[in-house]
């Protein structure tokens, strides 16, 4: 039987870029520039382990349980107390809902506000996990253009315009894959703008507590909570493994992100989070989060010292303040094929196409940072120019 003819239409749009990058999470002897994990070297596991004893012998009958699926109550208001420290507002409880990590709270928004053919806007280039989280909905999904201030606002005002949009997907922070942030000035007029039209907007601060300052603009959230649902996730600042993250945003719309979530995995992992609860209440945050954000500057450093030596006259990148990327532009380069080259000199990195919604752009590619040692930096950039000038 082949399987194959009798699956969804709509897999015949999916494409498996992703597997591909997390196929490479544990790859050795490769300068690996490819998937945004963090480093191991800032896993918080001696305090995890010691967290995870304790619970087991005080608290199994709820950390080893199924959960409420608007998330454990207690860990709720841990969430609660951190946007309240990090952005100023607190959500009510109603507001805010605990998701299995970013990735959840994309597909529970999508499963729950997207008609097929209804229109879903996106940065040009954006995180290409969330672009096939609502294509996966049958949504049209439409790019915004993006420059060094981030998403161009005027450029989405002439778009709404004249076309009938349900949401905007942006990462104003340290955005992935570009780097960018979006500047104070512009994070007003797109509330503002998005009210006016009555488009949702959807915030993913997935490296917003990573910045390599402590400047930080506001969150679009805690400027507009009436238009914006928020989602984080705690994998690059906790740990990936535990797959946490939350929503808070307007109460009709976390309600029934709940409702979705009751049929998709109905809970996130109990023991994650009340792992994540006690991590957050003890404020190891306080000490473990300035320590990563060393590590990711400093890297971030080392990177834009190598580009600068080896590939000044072959294109152009973005020098991140935070986050874990940096988005190279290759004139005349197809980095489709360049990607496969550079497999046989041992260096990885995510080809731009994939994060292009409309049209593919070949030219541009990812590096990350975050967990590439500094001493493999240099050498890795090396040998990916020598491969760019043998093209
Ligand atoms: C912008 C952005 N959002 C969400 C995610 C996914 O987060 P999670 O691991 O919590 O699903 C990522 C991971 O790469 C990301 O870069």
């Amino acid at each position: 039987m082949d399987w194959s003819t009798r699956l969804a239409a709509r897999t015949r749009t999916q494409s498996d870029l992703l597997g591909g990058i997390l196929a490479l999470a544990n790859a050795r002897g490769v300068v690996n520039f490819s998937g945004g994990f963090p480093d191991l070297s800032v896993f918080p596991t001696d305090i995890v382990a010691d967290m995870a004893r304790e619970l087991l012998d005080t608290d199994a009958a709820i950390a080893l349980q199924y959960a409420p699926s608007e998330g454990i109550e207690s860990t709720r208001d841990a969430v609660a107390d951190l946007l309240l420290t990090e952005e100023g507002r607190r959500p009510a409880d109603d507001e805010l809902m605990i998701t299995s990590g970013g990735i959840d709270a994309v597909t529970l928004i999508a499963k729950s506000m997207l008609d097929p053919g209804d229109t879903v806007l996106v940065e040009e280039p954006s995180y290409l996990g969330a672009v096939a989280g609502f294509a996966s909905f049958d949504a049209r999904t439409r790019s915004i253009p993006m420059d060094h201030e981030g998403l161009d606002v005027e450029a989405l005002a002439t778009v709404l315009r004249t076309t009938d949009v349900k949401l905007l997907y942006t990462i104003p922070d340290y955005q992935n894959p570009s780097g960018r942030t979006l500047s104070a000035e512009r994070r007003t007029a797109l509330v503002d703008l998005c009210r006016t039209h009555g488009v949702l907007i959807v915030e993913d601060v997935a490296y917003r507590q990573l910045g390599f300052t402590d400047d930080k603009h506001q969150s679009l959230w805690s400027l507009a909570p009436d238009v914006v649902v928020q989602i984080g996730t705690f994998s690059k600042t906790f740990f990936p493994g535990v797959r946490l993250g939350w929503a808070a945003g307007p109460a009709p719309l976390i309600t029934q992100l709940v409702v979705a979530k009751q049929n998709s995995d109905q809970c996130a992992g109990a023991l994650g989070q009340r792992l994540m609860e006690e991590f957050l209440r003890a404020k190891h945050f306080d000490t473990h989060l300035p320590k990563a954000r060393a590590l990711y500057r400093s890297r971030a450093g080392v990177l834009t010292t190598a580009l600068t030596e080896h590939f000044t006259d072959l294109g152009t990148w973005t020098t991140p303040t935070g986050g874990f990327f940096t988005w190279l532009h290759l004139p005349g380069i197809n980095t489709t094929a360049l990607a496969a080259q550079a497999r046989e000199i041992a260096v990885a990195f995510v080809p731009g196409a994939g994060f292009f919604a409309d049209r593919p752009d070949h030219e541009h590619l990812r590096l990350s940072y975050s967990r590439v040692a500094e001493s493999d930096i240099d050498d890795g950039i090396a040998r990916l120019a020598s491969t760019v000038r043998r093209t």
